[in-house]
């Protein structure tokens, strides 16, 4: 008898102290002690959009790394715009890539020939009303690098600015394909000068070795 209420006292003593137990968890558990360099336990809150440590705008006149710097003729500078040279020098990749990106933005209107005669225009039968310039004949011929890019940027009478489409690289890489071609596909040792400016001076375009 007296032992089985011993065993009943240990019995309700451990089944206390077990559910006290469960009781104490929750605090225990969150309540560590002291951490040592609290930061690399609980990292700081980093909050997008806020305090404006995120998402600004750059600088005005910021040039990413590794980009070209901005053109800053105005569309009705087309003298100065004769004179303005190739930044690159195109290797083969480079011309590849300047005909990759022609036959893309340019060959639907001026032909993959660069004969001015595209799918759109198809010597008039296509959807496009207007003849697009040739660009192996004609006075495109005569254009200077720097006029070639300067139409691509900001477009001529019909045809519209590309400049959303080609960043700068890539229109220089245009130019310098076109130019490549009016050579006869090889590098012009000297372009030939702007037809309405008797200063243009326009640059070869090195090709690959
Ligand atoms: C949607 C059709 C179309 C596309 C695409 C197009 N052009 Fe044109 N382009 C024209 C037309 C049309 C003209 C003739 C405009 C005129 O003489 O009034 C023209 C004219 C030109 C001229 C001569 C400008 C001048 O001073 O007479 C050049 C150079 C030229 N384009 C280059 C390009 C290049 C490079 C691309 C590709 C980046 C391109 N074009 C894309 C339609 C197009």
């Amino acid at each position: 008898m007296k032992r089985t209420s011993n065993i009943l006292i240990v019995a309700a003593l451990a089944g206390g102290a077990f559910l006290a137990s469960c009781g104490n968890k929750g605090p225990h558990h969150r309540n560590p002690g002291k951490i040592y360099v609290p930061d690399m336990y609980e990292s700081r809150a980093y909050e997008f959009y806020s305090a404006r440590l995120a998402s600004m705008k750059p600088v005005e006149g910021t040039v990413k790394r590794g980009a070209m710097l901005p053109y800053h003729l105005k569309a009705e500078d087309t003298a100065q715009a004769n004179l303005v040279r190739n930044p690159l020098v195109l290797d083969k990749a480079g011309l590849d890539e300047g005909k990759r990106l022609y036959d893309i933005y340019c060959g639907v209107c001026h032909g993959q020939k660069l004969d001015g005669n595209g799918p759109l225009y198809k010597g008039g039968d296509g959807p496009y009303p207007l003849a697009p310039a040739a660009m192996l004949t004609g006075k495109v011929m005569g254009y200077s690098e720097g006029r070639i890019f300067h139409v691509i940027t900001y477009g001529f009478n019909a045809m519209g600015s590309y400049a959303s489409q080609l960043d700068i690289e890539q229109r220089w890489k245009v130019v310098g394909y076109i130019k490549n071609m009016q050579n006869g596909g090889k590098a012009p040792a000297a372009a030939a000068p702007a037809a309405d400016s008797a200063t243009a001076a326009a640059p070869a375009v090195a090709a690959a070795h």
